[in-house]
């Protein structure tokens, strides 16, 4: 049973209006009558609410953006979801708004509407907003890798030219590719549409195209699995390879979708290996979340024998899994802490009800995120933002 943070609120509250009299004794009224025996020790008053009360953009207000992936339509219309990120987060990424797939769709066609709208609602709460993405292979609409290389480079430098000028000034830091590398240890490059049609040199053109539109944006490359060192090698293979050839780049996104039981400092690995190039880049958290399961390889390979769901009740999850994911988050918030060049640490969602690992890798509830399907502070909330909150 998750103890929620309301929980806590509600019981140190009726700690705190228990009149004193009840516990020590005496007080109130007419004089009382003489003590049958020696007075009670006086009651320690409560605690000071936890500081969990202390939002996460205070906590962290000295250490990083704190950002969400949100949809648009999640941050208007005066919704609990609306009501989360006003509160808690400096820094909003486009959960799938911003990929071509929703902005162009067709050549020459750009529908900018619900990226308008996050820009907005930024804009109003006086937040950051980071760019994802101006290419990934999942979300590329096929007319982009079809013709010669010419014609390939040609749509791409005129969309990056379009999206990215166009929110030049608004959107400060953009995943500029995402995903292009290899899960495989054979090939170092992911072997995509974009791969095939023209081999490597479409990141150049897209960090190149990202730099001119938007002089002042940061530009990243952002991906998966790169708290696993095989996949943080041909990441780094590639990285060094743009910084040798002077291709403009600015930092390193990792997604950090991770699963319980992981250890933190495989992770934090992560941020020193990149640390250790010298190459001064920046480096954001760009889609956190730590899945209550703990599944085999094969299960995300082809969703076989993944852990049974523990049912659609946040209530369901055994109270011992939800200590473990407070534990390993507020291991990993300090450790971003401890990292000058972590200057971004976003969570791939804000109620767990809406994260993607509901549907991923199997259809089953998971509970992967700060705030449960209530909206409610969960433990892994407090871990982080309360060092005295013991977990
Ligand atoms: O909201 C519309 C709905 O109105 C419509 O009826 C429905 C059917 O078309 O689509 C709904 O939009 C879906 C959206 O998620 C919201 O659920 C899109 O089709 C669907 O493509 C979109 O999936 C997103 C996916 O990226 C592809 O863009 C996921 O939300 C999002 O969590 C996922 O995020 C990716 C990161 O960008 C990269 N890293 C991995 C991560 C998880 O896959």
């Amino acid at each position: 049973m998750e103890f929620t943070a309301r929980d806590r609120l509600r019981l140190l509250a009726a700690l705190g209006a228990m009149p004193l009299s009840a516990c020590a004794g005496g007080g109130g009224g007419s004089s009382p009558a003489p003590p049958a025996s020696p007075p009670a020790p006086p009651v320690s008053p409560p605690p000071p609410p936890p500081s969990s009360t202390a939002t996460l953009k205070q906590v962290f207000a000295t250490e990083f953006e704190i950002g969400a992936a949100v949809q648009t339509a999640q941050v208007t219309g005066g919704t609990v979801d609306q009501s989360l990120a006003e509160t808690h987060f400096s820094s909003f990424t486009s959960e799938f708004e911003m990929k071509a797939n929703i902005i162009s769709p067709a050549q020459g066609t750009y529908n900018f509407d619900p990226a308008d709208g996050l820009l907005a609602f930024a804009r109003a709460n006086g937040a950051k907003v980071r760019g994802h993405a101006l290419l990934w292979y999942r979300s590329t609409p096929g007319y982009f890798t079809v013709g010669t290389a010419s014609d390939v480079r040609d749509k791409l430098e005129t969309y990056i030219a379009e999206v990215a000028g166009r929110y030049a000034g608004d959107i400060y830091a953009w995943d500029v590719v995402n995903e292009v590398v290899s899960d495989s240890g054979t090939d170092t490059y992911r072997q995509d549409d974009w791969l095939q049609a023209v081999g490597k040199d479409y990141i150049d053109w897209a960090f190149t195209a990202a730099r001119a539109a938007d002089p002042a944006a940061k530009l990243f490359i952002n991906d998966y699995s790169t708290e696993f060192a095989g996949k943080r090698g041909r990441l780094i293979t590639v990285i060094r390879d743009l910084l040798d050839r002077g291709i403009p780049l600015d930092g390193v996104g990792h997604q950090f979708h991770l699963s319980r039981g992981i250890d933190p400092n495989q992770v934090l690995a992560a941020i020193d290996d990149i640390d250790a190039l010298g190459a001064g880049l920046e480096q954001h958290v760009t889609e956190l979340d730590i899945s209550v399961y703990s599944d085999p390889p094969e299960c995300f390979e082809s969703g076989v024998n993944c852990q049974t769901g523990y049912g659609t009740a946040s209530s369901d999850v055994p109270d011992r899994v939800y200590k473990e994911q407070a534990q390993l988050y507020r291991d990993l918030f300090e450790g971003f802490k401890a990292r000058d060049s972590v200057t971004s640490v976003s969570l791939w969602g804000i109620r767990d009800s809406q994260s993607w690992l509901n549907n991923f890798p199997v259809s089953r509830s998971n509970y992967p995120l700060l705030f449960d399907p209530d909206g409610d502070p969960k433990s892994a909330f407090l871990a982080i933002t309360d060092p005295d909150y013991v977990i």
